[in-house]
Formats: C-alpha cells, sequence, structure tokens
C-alpha cells in the first residue's frame, strides 16, 4: 500500500483503481481510439466528440463550472425516493461501494446502496463511432425492488464555441426525434449537416426527455433535477433551448437478480444515404442499423473483448522487467498508452484543454510522435505527410492544424522558429523504426502553394535551409516569435493587457537568437546527415556535416557563459540565460539540447552545463526551468516573466524540457542521475504525496510547480503534454537503451550500477526481440559481448533479421560506455 487513500495501480489489470470518489482532482481517462472521442472522468463526467473536439462535439461540458466536472454521461437511480449516482455525481449521495477503474480505453464505475449495485462499463468499440454504456443493476439486498432509472446527457450544437457563446441563435435552433429507445438530436441537419447525434438504450425504455427545462428544472442542478427526484419523464419534446436526451427505465429486480443493458451514444453519418423519410423527417435507417447490431445478445461483450485484444496487441510491442517497479509499470502501460492519448489529441481537448483554441500542434505532434510511432506505425507516417502539408514554402509552419479539415491556422500565433526542425525528428523516428523510406519520396504540398507538390525530403531540406539562412549577429538561428519555450517572446515587448502574447506583432527586423534552436539544429542536422549515409548519398551527408561544424562552432563561440550555455540573446543583442542577469541567469532547454546536439563534447562542456543544472536546478519534484525565477514583468522577454514565479514557463519544472536533460544523462553515461531524473517527475512515484500533488497518478502532467511557488510540488494541466513521448524515449531508449536504427536495433543503456539486469520484449520490423541484459559487473553502460540467439555479435546493433519469428538477445554490459551520439 502506498499513501495514497484514493486509489492505487492494478498492474494485472492494467487498470488504476480509485476507491474514492472525491480526489484530489477530478482524475481523467479517454474513450475511444479512432475517431469517436470521449472524455471519462472517475465521477463519469466529460464530453464526446468526433474527430474534432471543436467542430463535431456531441455533447457539453462546461469547463471552468462550479463545482469542478459537473456534465458527463449520467445515471440516476431511484430507489424509493431516494436518488443516486453510481458514480457519486451530480447528486452526491453517499455511496456504500464506490469503484472507479480507468482502463485502456475504458472506465468502469461500481457503485452500490441499500441493495442496489449499478456497474458501468463506458468505452468505445474499436472501429465504431458509438460510445457504449454497459449497465448491469443487480438486486443483492432481501427483498424485491422496483427501480427507476434515468440517463442523461446534455447535446452540443457540434461547433463548441459558437455553441458557448451565440445563444441568440443555438436557443432557437434545437431539434430532436424520438423514436422508441432511441433520441436523434438533429440540430441543423435540415440545413448543411448529414450527421446526427443519436442516443439510444438497447432495453426497452419506459420514457424520455430531450428539453432540459423539462428535466431538470430552470432554476435547477443537475444534482436536484426534477425527474429522477419526481420519478417521471415528461416526455418532451425540445423545440430550441437546451436539448438533452434522457431514458427512463423501470426495473423490478427480485433479491439476487439483475438485468445489463447498454446505452449507444453515436455519431451517425449519413454518407450517400436519402436524407429524409419524408419532408421533415431523418431517415434513420443507418442509426436503426447501428442499434439493431449493438442489440444482438453479446454484441457488447464481443465489442469489449476486441478492445481489450487491440490493448494487448500494442502494448506487445513493448515490455520491461527491470528492478525498478515505477518505471516498469509506467512503460509497460500508462506512459504508452498516454503517448497513444496524445496521438489522437495532440493538445486539443483535456480538463485543461478546452477542445477549442488547440488543434493538432506542428511541433507537439511531432514530439509526440517519438513516443507512438512504434505502436502505430502506418498512422504515424500519415501524420507526419498531414504535418508537412502544413509546412509553408520558405520552411517556416502552421504551428496548428484542424484535426477535422487538416488546415494550417495562425490563430494562435505563427512564426515559432524552431517548428519546422521537429519534422526532421519524426521523420528519422519513423524511417529507422520502419525502414520505410518510401516515405521520404511520398507526394506533400506547401500549405501557401495550393496545388504544389513536392516531396517530403523536400521539406526537410527546405526546413534545414530556412534555419541556416535566418540567423543573427552572431550566426545563431533567429528565435522568431518564440521557440520550444512559447512564453519566451523575445521580439514582441507587449505592454498593453488586452494583447495575447501568442499573436502579437514582433517587432519590424529583431533579430533576437536562441541557442536552444542552434543545439535542436544540431541534432536534426546530424540525424538527417545519417538519414543520408543511410540512404547512400554521401554528398548530402558532407553537406549536412559542414552545416553541423558551422553551427557547432557559433554554438561555442558564441553560446557558452562559462558554466552553461547561454539560453538566447535579445531583441538587442544581450544574452539571456547568463550569469550576467540576476533573474533567469540559467535555462535548461539550451543545456539539453546543446548537449543533445553534441556540443560540448570533448571541451568538457557537455558534463559542465548538466553540472550546473544539477546544482542550480534539479529538486525533488524535477529540474526547475530556469532560475532566478523572474519577479517582476520584463517585457523584453515576454510572457515568461508574465507568469507568477514557480508557475508554468516561469521556473516551473516543466516536465517535457526536464525530460531533455535526463536524456543528455544517459548520454552522458550516469545511469544513477538517469533514473533518479526520471523518477523525481514520474507520476507512479507521487502517490506518497498525493495530497500536494493532486493530478492523476497514472499519466505525466505538463508542469510541476516549482521551488519559487506557494506550493512546491503541485501538479498541473494532465495527460497532454510532450512528456509522454519524451519520457517513453529517456526510459525506452535512454535508460534502458533499446534504440531503433537503421540497419536494426541498437543497444546502449544506462542503467544504475545497482542494476544487475532487466528484459525487454521489442516488437521491431516484424520480429519479436526478447533481449536479456546482465550487468555482473555493476556498470551505468556499455556493451561488452552480445549474442543473437546463441550466436556472438560483435558491436551493439542487433542486426536485422528475416521473417517473423522471435529472436533471443543476450547482453553483456561491462566496457565504460563510449560518449558516442545518441540515437
Ligand atoms: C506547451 C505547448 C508546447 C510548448 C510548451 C512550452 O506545452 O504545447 O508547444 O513547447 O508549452 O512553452
Ligand atoms: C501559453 C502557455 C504555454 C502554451 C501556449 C500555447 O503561452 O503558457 O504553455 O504553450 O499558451 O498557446
Amino acid at each position: 500500500m502506498t499513501g495514497n487513500p484514493y486509489g492505487e495501480f492494478d498492474d494485472a489489470r492494467r487498470e488504476y483503481v480509485i476507491h474514492r470518489p472525491d480526489t484530489p482532482l477530478p482524475w481523467l481517462n479517454y474513450l475511444g481510439q479512432d475517431e469517436l472521442i470521449g472524455l471519462c472522468t472517475n465521477t463519469a463526467g466529460g464530453f464526446t466528440f468526433w474527430r474534432d473536439a471543436r467542430l463535431r462535439r456531441l455533447t457539453r461540458y462546461r469547463h471552468n463550472n462550479v463545482p469542478l466536472d459537473l456534465g458527463g454521461r449520467y445515471l440516476y437511480v431511484n430507489d424509493g425516493g431516494t436518488v443516486w449516482n453510481p458514480g457519486w455525481k451530480p447528486t452526491k449521495t453517499p455511496l456504500e461501494r464506490y469503484e472507479c477503474r480507468h482502463g485502456l480505453g475504458y472506465t468502469r464505475l461500481v457503485g452500490a446502496r441499500d441493495g442496489v449495485e449499478v456497474k458501468q462499463l463506458f468505452f468505445v468499440p474499436p472501429g465504431e463511432t458509438a460510445e457504449l454504456w454497459q449497465t448491469t443493476v443487480t438486486n443483492t439486498g432481501a427483498a424485491a425492488k422496483d427501480l427507476r432509472l434515468y440517463s442523461y446527457v446534455e447535446f452540443c450544437f457540434y461547433e463548441a464555441l459558437n455553441d458557448m457563446t451565440n445563444l441568440q441563435r443555438t436557443y432557437s435552433i434545437g431539434e430532436v426525434e424520438v423514436e422508441g429507445p432511441a433520441i436523434y438530436h438533429t440540430t441543423e441537419y435540415r440545413e448543411r449537416r448529414s450527421h446526427y447525434t443519436l442516443f439510444a438504450c438497447t432495453r426497452e425504455t419506459q420514457g424520455f426527455d430531450t428539453s432540459r427545462d423539462a428535466f431538470v428544472g430552470v432554476h435547477n442542478g443537475l444534482h436536484e433535477a426534477s425527474v429522477p427526484f419526481t420519478g417521471a419523464s415528461q416526455g418532451s419534446i425540445a423545440h430550441g433551448w437546451n436539448p438533452i436526451g434522457s431514458h427512463e427505465l423501470r426495473l423490478r429486480l427480485e433479491p439476487g437478480a439483475s438485468e445489463t443493458f447498454a446505452f449507444v451514444l453515436a455519431y451517425v453519418d449519413q454518407g450517400e444515404e436519402p436524407r429524409f423519410e419524408r419532408p421533415g423527417v431523418v431517415n434513420k435507417a443507418t442509426g436503426r442499423r447501428l442499434l439493431e447490431r449493438l442489440a444482438e445478445p453479446g454484441a457488447v461483450d464481443t465489442a469489449f473483448d476486441e478492445l481489450r485484444a487491440m490493448w494487448d496487441g500494442l502494448l506487445s510491442r513493448f515490455q520491461v522487467e527491470c528492478p525498478e517497479p515505477s518505471l516498469g509499470r509506467m512503460l509497460n502501460t500508462w506512459n504508452q498508452y498516454q503517448c497513444m492519448t496524445t496521438f489522437n489529441l495532440s493538445r486539443s481537448a483535456s480538463l485543461y484543454e478546452t477542445g477549442i483554441g488547440r488543434g493538432m500542434g506542428f511541433r507537439d505532434s511531432n514530439q509526440d510522435l517519438l513516443g507512438f510511432v512504434h505502436l502505430v506505425p502506418d498512422r504515424a507516417r500519415q501524420r507526419i505527410l498531414d504535418l508537412a502539408a502544413t509546412q509553408l514554402a520558405d520552411g517556416t509552419c502552421y504551428h496548428q492544424y484542424q484535426p477535422l479539415t487538416k488546415k494550417g491556422n495562425a490563430e494562435i500565433g505563427g512564426d515559432f522558429y524552431d517548428d519546422h526542425l521537429w519534422l526532421i525528428l519524426s521523420t528519422c523516428a519513423y524511417v529507422k523504426e520502419t525502414g520505410d523510406t518510401s516515405i521520404l519520396a511520398a507526394p506533400v504540398g506547401y500549405a501557401d502553394r495550393p496545388g504544389s507538390r513536392d516531396d517530403l525530403l523536400h521539406h526537410l531540406e527546405t526546413s534545414i535551409a530556412y534555419t541556416l539562412a535566418n540567423r543573427g549577429a552572431h550566426s545563431l538561428p533567429l528565435i522568431g516569435h518564440a521557440d520550444w519555450n512559447d512564453c519566451l517572446n523575445l521580439n514582441c515587448f507587449s505592454t498593453e493587457p488586452d494583447e495575447s502574447f501568442q499573436t502579437t506583432g514582433d517587432v519590424e527586423g529583431s533579430a533576437a537568437e536562441s541557442v536552444m534552436i542552434a543545439g535542436l539544429f544540431l541534432y536534426a542536422s546530424r540525424e538527417l546527415a545519417a538519414l543520408y549515409r543511410h540512404l547512400g548519398r554521401p554528398d548530402d551527408e558532407e553537406r549536412l556535416g559542414r552545416a553541423y561544424d558551422e553551427m557547432l562552432a557559433a554554438v561555442e563561440e558564441h553560446g557558452w557563459d562559462g558554466d552553461w550555455y547561454l539560453r538566447a540573446f535579445d531583441a538587442e543583442g544581450r544574452a539571456v540565460g547568463s550569469h550576467e542577469r540576476d533573474e533567469g541567469a540559467i535555462f535548461i532547454e539550451s543545456q539539453g539540447w546543446c548537449v543533445l546536439g553534441g556540443a560540448g563534447v570533448g571541451n568538457g562542456r557537455a558534463r559542465k552545463a548538466l553540472e550546473s543544472v544539477h546544482e542550480r536546478l534539479y529538486t525533488e519534484h524535477g529540474v526547475l526551468l530556469h532560475q532566478p525565477a523572474f519577479t517582476r514583468y520584463h517585457p523584453e522577454l515576454g510572457e515568461i516573466s508574465s507568469y507568477p514565479p514557480g508557475y508554468k514557463e516561469n521556473a516551473s519544472v516543466f516536465c517535457h524540457a526536464h525530460t531533455w536533460i535526463d536524456l543528455a544523462w544517459c548520454l552522458l553515461g550516469d545511469g544513477d542521475r538517469a533514473l533518479d531524473y526520471y523518477l523525481s517527475i514520474c507520476p507512479a512515484t507521487k502517490e506518497d504525496r498525493i495530497e500536494t500533488y493532486r493530478n492523476e497518478p497514472y499519466v505525466y502532467s505538463q508542469m510541476i510547480a516549482g521551488r519559487d511557488a506557494a506550493v512546491p510540488g503541485e501538479a498541473r494541466n494532465s495527460w497532454l503534454t510532450g512528456t509522454a513521448a519524451w519520457s517513453f524515449v529517456v526510459a525506452a531508449q535512454g535508460i534502458l537503451g533499446v534504440q531503433p536504427d537503421y540497419d536494426g536495433l541498437r543497444i546502449d543503456p544506462c542503467v544504475p550500477p545497482s542494476w544487475d539486469r532487466f528484459h525487454v520484449t521489442r516488437r521491431f520490423r516484424g520480429v519479436v526481440h526478447e533481449i536479456t541484459v546482465l550487468n555482473p559487473n555493476g556498470v551505468c553502460g556499455g556493451v561488452r559481448a552480445m549474442t543473437v540467439d546463441g550466436r556472438r555479435v560483435p558491436g551493439n546493433l542487433i542486426p536485422l533479421s528475416t521473417g517473423t519469428g522471435t529472436i533471443h538477445v543476450e547482453v553483456v554490459l561491462g566496457a565504460e560506455q563510449a560518449a558516442e551520439a545518441f540515437g
């Protein structure tokens, strides 16, 4: 048992079990893996959308509500006048038993009181656009029970921003149709939509409501909704105002008896079918067929089995047994799961991302790919091409695009001059994972040249060329509006409270430079050079080698502060992240990227930079973004100094950037540091301090409040963060050292000397690699000997095998780790 009174990991079932509904914050899970996605908290809160949380939202959710997390997939039980919910909310009637199990793509709830137990299982079957709520009601008492059950969802009119703001319109457009247990939400169907939302029950129902005013009551809250308390549905038909879906079910259960049925919440596209049955009446054939299929005996169980099998298959691609339980637990299940969630959602919809502002981020998704490419390589391929298509002909990129339309937009700004370089990292990771070099020739145009056709490789070259051509006085890359740190705005000097830091224009001709982009360029250009080597194109490899050398010279000549790398030069040419500054004297981004890019090798600076980080920025909660925190607003540095000290980009532990330092320790071969840093932000280690940490202990958060904050160690903004992908890279490729490469799987661990062995199962290029690593001499790394199926193999590269079977690899660590390039 840990010190967490709210829940615990159930590793065998790959579930996180929550025993109390009043968690420090709502603890979220996601349903759905393809097109239909649901957010589901431990009290059944959340909403559901199809593909795009902004443009195709099916149910409503009020993010900043009081109390938090109200609105969701609710079931009210009226048992002889007492009304309760199996997920506790919204009535919060005390339960005798409550349990929530968040699993992979599903959530189970059990609520019980007064001899009635309700079990619910929420999930989206693979390949369906329907969310199912399988529900089992059992009479566990000694007397017969007459129960009334009421389901509840509130429909959203698809475009979530308009839905929330344009009430003079939306209050007059709502429409529904009801057919037996099927409620059809048909708002805007009469005009340009060919889809509707279906909310139905696979069991016979005894009543329904579709008007929120009728069901809840104009002046009531959901906890006192009038229909469940009076026990009589109204059969209301919504005409405008706020359409909802609610069914009434009457159950008579003898002692020990139970009944199982399912609610279905579906997005139904009419496709080519006629849109109307007769004038004004929606053609429901597609919806009816879907319901018939799901109402077949066993259909829901079969669909759930498919979901379980899907995840077993996905996760079997990477599994580890090692001496550190938190690392194993995260890697084997939750970290990979979170990586898939960032694949599906980028930064669009969570409890902290409202699904309206941020779609798929260019830099974010390219980095996320590093964590899911081994799980869904085919879909990763498409993602790379979608992203590349939002690059502009000059090499810069749209910072984000809408998943539905795949069109880039500048709604949250543009001119982030790191963006384009991440495309090189994702592409190289994809080719290493799959061996599929054909992607490089895949046709993809530039977003500002409609009809243009180029190939992906050309996009990578355009990225390199842009950075080379746009450098400043120190030959370092221009930063533009910002680099990875959105809030280091060296060119915008905003003094108006009503301006957005992200979209406010940069001053003309300003030439602030970024040492972090320089480091990223080193890394990216070396990656691309290695790709050319693999392709047998020595001239191109050499050309990139020269660009690398040139950038490295600029970094070493102008980017070193004495004990660490500078962060940037501001618009006036003054050093940022220098001992000369009283606030923001040392930053981590440039330490991470310069070292990962190969700077500081041979001159001691790499180690010096990391030791400086360790001394000044490392805390028990992770590595701070910079120190000292900004206590006043510095217009020449932008949004970064707008946050209170210790939060967000102002000196929190920004977990994403923390991982680069960790990876850099792996590169330098310090296994104790690598693991300590890994564990310092690892959510599974936070259970003992959950009252402080507050967020879900099974997924990474974007940030943990830093040393300067009121409550250091408090996490914020869980789920959608690049920390997921990078932590996977750190643990899988850095610490365990299992690195996909063009010609095989490279083994280059960096473990604590106390680890005597570990085992990794890795599916790579169709072959299952069973890899046992032994550490008889208690070292951090360095491969002394390796055998593949008993045969000695030189070096540390497991050559590509033919076939689809299993190979057994034994690795003995021994020689000191070569300080060779990572990746
Ligand atoms: C957020 C953004 C990401 C950015 C980071 C640092 O996580 O999604 O793009 O790099 O903040 O500002
Ligand atoms: C804000 C956030 C930052 C995020 C950016 C995206 O600046 O602080 O983390 O990346 O918004 O728009």
